[in-house]
């Protein structure tokens, strides 16, 4: 489903490239747009929790005998969305790991100077013991994705990944820098920033489309 180098991690499957299609696009509606989101954040959710340690467990068979199975210790996961864009990244995610925590930082961009301030940060207790999954659609600059790793680090948090839609090669520079323990697992790897950074090709504003606001 995805290539891989060793802590970046970009899926190639054609159901991912194919959704992305409707989110670049200018005019797809947005009831499609979200769709597509949701769809990608569930094969996005597949990839990133692929190496999570499993729980060894047992259960009654139907004629009665048991058998040894696997089951992941959902508790152990906690989303963390980056608000307000990673928001539409979680109802996939949820889908798929109903018992996980959610954790939520909040970070606006200053469109001058493209860094990253921080509004709101709650996350549940006992965060060093979790995997945290940190959401935000779009990897442009970094200077969010930086802040809320930093922050969450800050809270006692140990086992971090960055899950995204979207990428480019400054943003995920910026966070094998500052973060080489952080995996990052994207749909795309796109070709660059432009002057407002945004990404090149992109799909434009992901919280505006998600939202609707523009
Ligand atoms: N945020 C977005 O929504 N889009 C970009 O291209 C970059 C940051």
């Amino acid at each position: 489903m995805s290539s891989s180098s060793s802590m970046v991690r970009v899926l190639t499957h054609p159901l991912v490239r194919h959704k992305l299609a409707f989110l670049r696009q200018r005019d797809t509606p947005i009831a499609v747009f979200r769709a597509s989101v949701r769809e990608l954040s569930l094969l996005l959710a597949y990839e990133t929790l692929e190496d999570l340690p499993l729980m060894h467990a047992k259960v009654l068979l139907p004629d009665g005998t048991q058998a040894a199975v696997e089951r992941m210790d959902e508790a152990q996961i906690c989303f963390v969305p980056i608000l307000r864009a990673g928001c539409g990244l979680l109802d996939g995610m949820l889908d798929l790991v109903p018992s996980a925590s959610v954790g939520h930082v909040g970070m606006q961009r200053d469109h001058v100077t493209l860094e990253a301030e921080e509004y709101y940060f709650k996350v549940p207790d006992h965060i060093h013991q979790k995997c945290c999954i940190v959401l935000d659609p779009m990897l442009a600059t970094g200077n969010s994705a930086d802040a809320a790793i930093t922050r969450l680090k800050q809270a006692g948090a140990k086992n971090i990944i960055f899950a995204c839609l979207i990428a480019a090669p400054e943003g995920v520079a910026l966070l094998q820098k500052i973060h080489p323990d952080v995996r990052i697992i994207t749909c795309s790897l796109d070709e660059k920033l432009n002057e407002k950074g945004y990404i090149v090709p992109g799909l434009g504003d992901a919280g505006d489309r998600f939202f609707g606001t523009n």
